[in-house]
């Protein structure tokens, strides 16, 4: 069967590679300490007239990943009560700074300051400023042995944990695409629930079986064994050579439109503003695992949330005990816990049909806990980057929000 997924996600970052080939990402992989000036903070908050602080936290497996706190707005807000915590998570192949590239009254982080809230950027292991760990080098593949699996056992509960432990209070959260799938595949575990208030789910993946893109036929000839054996268990860096050899024999194929790729593979995003773009381009996209993509890919294939398939099925009684890998039951997740989805029309990632199953799984949830927002014109992009997400999207997530402080 085919693998749209792989395909699509890679050949996005063919898009963004292109036309961009300076960047400040270091593409040998080397262990490099990152001087706090160069954070997140210095160039895309503090410049706004934001207090921000740079964080660090371990996970379980050894990851050092950075956080960014944004610990109030600039007006009065709440300034004498303790403010409620938000952790924004990013989806793949970008990292946290994908939320803070439009002009600061657009940028969700900053909205979130301003409207009282005390905000946690997350960065996931393997991008920019998470690329350390206690003992593995970059360069290593044993650095990137890991899927969204691990991302779930691992990379939240140790952003949870420190947020939770610095603020002392039930977190809001807020996931973009992988940002949504890693949520729900946690919820679904028991795992965050103790420690959360309430979710916000942005373009929303779960399902992948729908995903239309214009590389499908293309996706339909190729298999996860093929990228297995040319990348081996390594980085997927959208900006190093053999990965930009791989894309480009992708768009060599008959058909595929690699000029237009940001829109065939995100979906048609209605309010991109092009300075935006341009800065996304300079700034992303990020590396992650190969396994990571390999991972989705079988999201696609199969049409269920289960864990990652290692195929052989002696490898996969080894790490589970079982022929086939246990799935994650998203009939599972609590029905009173408050979720907030939103997903756009044009969407060719997060596709309509996908999301109305996830939205049937969760039909039985409690009808006060669970809000739905559908925008007929909006793409993948549009939910981080849109300039008009903030009346559209942003506002209703902080209300939402606000309506959960009893919880
Ligand atoms: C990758 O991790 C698995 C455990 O999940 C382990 O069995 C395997 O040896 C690791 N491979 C490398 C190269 O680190
Ligand atoms: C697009 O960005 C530029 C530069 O930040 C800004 O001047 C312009 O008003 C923006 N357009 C919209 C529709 O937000
Ligand atoms: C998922 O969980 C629900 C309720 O807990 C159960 O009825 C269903 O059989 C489970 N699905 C699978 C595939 O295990």
């Amino acid at each position: 069967m085919a693998l749209p997924g792989l395909m699509s996600f890679s050949a996005l970052t063919l898009f963004l590679l292109l036309p961009h080939h300076a960047s400040s990402l270091s593409s040998s992989g080397r262990n490099i300490a990152i001087p706090p000036v160069y954070g997140i903070c210095a160039s895309s908050v503090i410049v706004h007239g934001y207090k921000c602080q740079e964080h660090e936290v371990t996970t379980n497996d050894g990851y050092i990943l950075s956080l960014q706190r944004i610990p109030e707005g600039r007006g009065s807000g709440r300034s004498n009560t303790r403010k409620p915590p938000v952790i924004i998570q990013h989806g793949v192949l970008v990292d946290g700074m994908t939320w803070l590239l439009n002009p600061p009254e657009q940028d969700l982080p900053l909205i979130l300051a301003d409207s009282g809230f005390d905000v946690w950027i997350s960065n996931t292991r393997g991008t920019r400023y998470s690329r350390r760990h206690i003992s593995l080098d970059p360069s290593s593949p044993a650095f990137w042995n890991w899927s969204w699996d691990e991302l779930v056992s691992y990379d939240l509960p140790a952003v949870f944990d420190y947020v939770f432990s610095q603020t002392g209070h039930k977190i809001n959260y807020v996931g973009h695409s992988l940002g949504t799938l890693i949520a729900l595949a946690s919820f679904s575990e028991g795992k965050l629930i103790n420690q959360l208030k309430s979710a916000a789910l942005l373009s929303p993946i779960a399902y992948l079986s729908h995903m239309h893109t214009a590389l499908g036929v293309i996706a339909a000839k190729s298999f996860v064994g093929e990228i297995t054996t040319l990348f081996g268990l390594a980085e997927f860096n959208p900006k190093g050579l053999r990965v930009e050899a791989f894309l480009k024999s992708l768009c060599d194929h008959p058909g595929i439109d690699c000029y237009d790729l940001l829109e065939a593979i995100t979906g048609k995003n209605c309010c991109l503003n092009s300075s935006t773009v341009d800065l996304f381009l300079m700034n992303e996209p990020q590396s992650t695992s190969t396994k990571n993509m390999v991972h989705l890919a079988q999201t696609v294939r199969h049409g269920v949330l289960a864990k990652y398939n290692y195929v052989r099925p002696d490898y996969n009684i080894m790490h589970y005990g079982e022929i086939f890998p246990p799935i994650y039951n998203l009939s599972n997740i609590p029905r009173d816990l408050p979720l907030f989805i939103s997903y756009g029309g044009r969407d060719a990632l997060s596709d309509v049909r996908d999301v109305e199953k996830l939205l049937d799984i969760l039909k039985f949830h409690d009808e006060d806990k669970r809000s739905v927002q559908f925008i007929e014109e909006y793409a993948h992009a549009d939910y981080i980057m849109g300039f008009n997400a903030k009346d559209w999207v942003y506002n209703n997530v902080v209300s939402f929000f606000n309506r959960q402080l009893n919880r």
